[in-house]
């Protein structure tokens, strides 16, 4: 496959999706850079960016706030795109690509979802073009739903509708996006199947021989938000990966035997 040499930036490129980026996109002959605070690159700070910056037709943001907090997270994402931005614009880079969630308008009583807006609102007033890629929950994140919904032996979860994906085939979605054209809006993505929320719980612990007990609770919220049943779906259009959750706890079980991860 001929492909066009263009320097990608994956900020946040040590993290669970920039670290799989960076790697599909070596595989595919790209020039990929993984930058973050752990290699010399800080979006929030500025530091490193404008020499990271130099020569890129692409940067990717697949940063996560270090804190969740209100406050700090909403510092945090609106700081690091006004950087990112600014030094793109100075750098002459054609397209910048970020990776929100699926939902973020529906979930705005959450202070890291209105964080996640005011990120896709700067993106979209400033005068790079731009792809913000929406994707619904990471597989690898059903722990963290657990975990935040337990008290004592019990994971309160409710019962809508949840179209999870692995994070293989998130970074897959955001390296075929990133290489692409600009669309200049939201591009959603999600995984090849429905579940309920209590569902998928009940099956990652059954999976990991977890004894905590999952309730089915229709008025239990979802990371401290009141949802409905579809809240977290993505809409038609959407482009599905196609790793089954089924075959994601399978690999992960035999990775874990394997002293691997
Ligand atoms: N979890 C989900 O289910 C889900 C669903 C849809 C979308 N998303 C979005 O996906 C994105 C990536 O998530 P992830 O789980 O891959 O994140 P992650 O594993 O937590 O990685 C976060 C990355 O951000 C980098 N970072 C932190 N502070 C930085 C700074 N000041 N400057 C530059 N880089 C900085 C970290 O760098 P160091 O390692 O150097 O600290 C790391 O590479 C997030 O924006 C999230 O909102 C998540």
């Amino acid at each position: 496959m001929k492909v066009t040499i263009m320097k990608i930036v994956v900020i946040g490129g040590s993290g669970l999706i920039g670290s799989k980026l960076v790697t599909k996109l070596r595989e595919q002959g790209r020039e990929a850079i993984a930058a973050s605070p752990k290699s010399g690159v800080n979006t929030f700070t500025g530091e490193g960016l404008a020499e990271a910056l130099k020569g890129a037709s692409v940067v990717v943001d697949v940063t996560n706030s270090p804190s969740w907090e209100d406050a700090a997270v909403l510092k945090f994402f609106e700081t690091s795109t006004r950087n990112q931005l600014t030094y793109e614009a100075a750098a002459g880079v054609g397209h910048h690509v970020a990776l929100s969630v699926v939902g973020t308008e529906r979930l705005l009583a959450s202070g890291f979802f209105r964080a996640k807006m005011a990120q896709e609102n700067l993106i979209k007033a400033s005068s790079i073009p731009y792809t913000i890629i929406r994707a619904t929950q990471f597989f690898e994140f059903v722990k963290g739903i657990a975990d935040f919904s337990t008290e004592g032996n019990k994971v309160r979860l409710p019962t809508a509708l949840i179209q999870p994906m692995a994070a293989d085939d998130v970074a897959s979605a955001v390296g075929r996006i990133a290489a692409g054209a600009p669309v200049n809006g939201i591009v959603e993505i999600g995984g090849p199947e429905k579940f309920r929320l209590d569902e998928l719980g009940q099956q990652y612990l059954a999976a990991n021989k977890d004894s905590r007990e999952v309730v089915a609770d229709p008025k239990a919220r979802y990371y401290g938000v009141d949802i409905s049943e579809r809240t977290l779906l993505p809409g038609d259009d959407a482009q599905l990966g196609k790793t089954r959750f089924k075959t994601w706890l399978n690999q992960s079980a035999a990775k874990a035997a394997a002293g691997t991860h």
